[in-house]
C-alpha cells in the first residue's frame, strides 16, 4: 500500500518552546516511519511579521537543528527551508487569484495579529493562508500534524483544494488535518488561559526546549496554579490540567495515574517532580541539538530542497497547464 504523504512546518519566528514540540514535532516524530514525510522550515512565512535579518537568519537554521535533535530521520523524512523550493510563492499566488477576501478576513490568526495596528497591517500577514495551502498541496499531501490553531488554516486550505479541483479538474488531495488529543493546545505558564505563544516576551509564560534545567525549575517552581490544593485536571482547573498534560506527554503516565499518584499531596511536589520529568525528557534533545554540525545540516538541508522540489516543480506545472498557463 502507498504510504501517506505529511507535510508540516514552523516558522524561525522565535524561540521554539514545548508548545510547538508537544503539539507538533514529537508527534512527526512518531509518526515518521509509517508515512512520506516533508517537514519545512517556514521562513517565508515568518516575514510576515517583521524580523531581524540576523536573527531570522539563525532561526531558520535553529529550527531545522531542532528538527534533527528532536528525532527527525532524514533517511525518513524530507527536512528543508521553505524559501529553497520557489515553487511555495508561485503556487501561493495562483491560489490567491481562487480565495476570498470575506475567507482570509475571517481567520482568528489574522485577527489577532493584526489586532491594534490601523492601517499598518502587512499585506503578507492577510494572504499568509495561501502560502501555507501551497506548502501543503504542493506535495499531494494526505496529512497535516499541527496543534489546534492551525485548524482554521487547513480548513481553507482544503476548500481551496475543493475549489480548484472543481473548476480545472481533479489536481490536488485534500488533506485532512491531524491534531493530537491532548497537547494540541498547551498554554502559557503564567497564565492558562492563553495558548503557549513564542512571541510572548515574558520569559516565565513558556518553556524553550533549550533551557537550561535550573531554568527549567524556576518557571515550573513560579508557574500559575489554580485555586485549591487538588491536583486535578478538570474544566474547572485550567492551570493543573495543562502542567497535568506535560506530564503525562513528557512521562507517557496517564493523567489518571498521575492525579493517583499525588493525591492529597501539595503542589509543591508535584511541581518538583514535573520539573525533573520535563529536564529528564529533553536532555537527549539538548545533547544532539548541541553536538550537530551547521555545515552538515545545511549539506541535508540543500539535499532536501532537491528532493522537495522535483515533486513541487511537477505539480506546479500540472497546475499550470490545468489553469491555461502556456507552459
Ligand atoms: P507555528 O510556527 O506558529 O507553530 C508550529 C507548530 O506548533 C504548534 N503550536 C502549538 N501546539 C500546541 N500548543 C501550543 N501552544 C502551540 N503553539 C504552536 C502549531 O500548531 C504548529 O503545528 N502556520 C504555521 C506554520 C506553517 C505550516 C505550514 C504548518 C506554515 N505552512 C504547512 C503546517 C503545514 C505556524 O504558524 O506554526
Amino acid at each position: 500500500m502507498k504510504k501517506k504523504i505529511v507535510f508540516s512546518g514552523v516558522q524561525p519566528s522565535g524561540v521554539l518552546h514545548i508548545g510547538n514540540y508537544l503539539g507538533a514535532i514529537q508527534r512527526w516524530v512518531r509518526l515518521q516511519s509509517q508515512t512520506t514525510n516533508y517537514f519545512c522550515v517556514v521562513d517565508l512565512h515568518a516575514l510576515t511579521i517583521r524580523q531581524d535579518p540576523e536573527e531570522l537568519h539563525a532561526n531558520t537554521l535553529r529550527v531545522a537543528k531542532t528538527y534533527l535533535a528532536a528525532g527527525i530521520d532524514p533517511q525518513h523524512s524530507t527536512i528543508f527551508i521553505q524559501s529553497h523550493v520557489k515553487e511555495h510563492c508561485e503556487l501561493a499566488w495562483l491560489l490567491a487569484t481562487l480565495c476570498y477576501m470575506g475567507e482570509l478576513s475571517r481567520m482568528t490568526q489574522f485577527k489577532d495579529k493584526s489586532r491594534n495596528k490601523g492601517e499598518n497591517i502587512g499585506v503578507g500577514l492577510f494572504t499568509y493562508p495561501t502560502l501555507m495551502a501551497a506548502d501543503i498541496l504542493l506535495y499531494h499531501t494526505d496529512l497535516v500534524p499541527v496543534g489546534e490553531d492551525q485548524k482554521q488554516h487547513l480548513e481553507l486550505t482544503r476548500d481551496l483544494a475543493v475549489r480548484f479541483n472543481n473548476a480545472f479538474g481533479e489536481t490536488f488531495v485534500v488533506p485532512e488535518p491531524l491534531i493530537g488529543e491532548v497537547g494540541a493546545r498547551i498554554m502559557g505558564l503564567d497564565d492558562p488561559t492563553r495558548k503557549m505563544s513564542k512571541s510572548e516576551p515574558k520569559p516565565g509564560h513558556y518553556l524553550a526546549l533549550t533551557d537550561p534545567p535550573d531554568a527549567i525549575r524556576k518557571k515550573i517552581g513560579r508557574a500559575v496554579t489554580d485555586s485549591g490544593t487538588e491536583i486535578r485536571a478538570g474544566a474547572d482547573k485550567p492551570a493543573l490540567s495543562n502542567l497535568l498534560n506535560i506530564y503525562h506527554l513528557m512521562s507517557g503516565i496517564s493523567i489518571a495515574e498521575l492525579e493517583e499518584r499525588y493525591r492529597g499531596q501539595g503542589y509543591a511536589a508535584f511541581k518538583r517532580d514535573l520539573a525533573e520529568v520535563v529536564i529528564e525528557h529533553l536532555r537527549p534533545f539538548q545533547e544532539r541539538y548541541a553536538a550537530l554540525d551547521d555545515a552538515e545540516v545545511m549539506a541535508l538541508l540543500r539535499a532536501g530542497a532537491d528532493r522537495a522540489r522535483a515533486v513541487a516543480a511537477e505539480t506546479i506545472q500540472q497546475v499550470k497547464e490545468r489553469m491555461g498557463i502556456v507552459v
